[in-house]
């Protein structure tokens, strides 16, 4: 028996800052998108990201059946698409501007920098899943914008870098 709960998990966890990322896909014709931190650099060659989607996640299941998706970087000023994108069940993409990438995944306005993938690889694992992307595009669309951070469950931006 561990002298540690799930709270104490999610606290010390949440010690590590990350960016925020949309991971967007496009499933017959309709587009899907859902806010994730779990976002990380994999390989180089070949070209690897992985993402970890939530058992949950009403979202992953169409980008994994279309079988491509597209992770978005968010930019300081886009917590409120953050907000939409962390919520299940409604409209996400009503009032966001987006353009469909080289997988036909949506590439969402305003955004620091996108990857676009094709899913490589599932792997199940706890109440997430890792999900291997092989990058298949990728730029940075602005690069004097600062990225939305997450840090003990708040958001912010870079004050200094050193
Ligand atoms: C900052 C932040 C980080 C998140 N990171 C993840 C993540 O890495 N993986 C995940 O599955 N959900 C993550 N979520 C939660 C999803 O965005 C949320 O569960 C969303 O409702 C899923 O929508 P869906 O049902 O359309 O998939 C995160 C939410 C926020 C606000």
């Amino acid at each position: 028996m561990s002298d540690w709960d799930s709270r104490t998990f999610r606290t010390t966890m949440g010690q590590f800052s990350t960016g925020v990322v949309i991971a967007t896909g496009m499933l017959r014709g309709e587009p899907a998108g859902f806010a994730a931190q779990s976002f990380v650099s994999l390989s180089l060659d070949p070209p690897l990201i992985a993402l970890c989607p939530g058992k949950t996640s009403s979202s992953w299941p169409k980008l994994r059946e279309s079988g491509k998706f597209c992770i978005n970087v968010l930019a300081d000023d886009q917590k409120p698409v953050c907000d939409i994108m962390a919520k299940t069940g409604i409209d996400k993409f009503a009032s966001i501007a987006w353009r469909a990438g080289k997988t036909g995944s949506p590439i969402l306005e305003g955004v620091i920098a996108f990857i676009d993938c094709e899913l490589e690889a599932e792997h199940e694992t706890g109440d997430h899943t890792i999900a291997i992307g092989r990058v298949v595009d990728l730029a940075i669309v602005q690069s004097d914008k600062a990225p939305l951070l997450f840090f003990q469950g708040r958001y912010g931006s870079f004050a200094n870098l050193v």
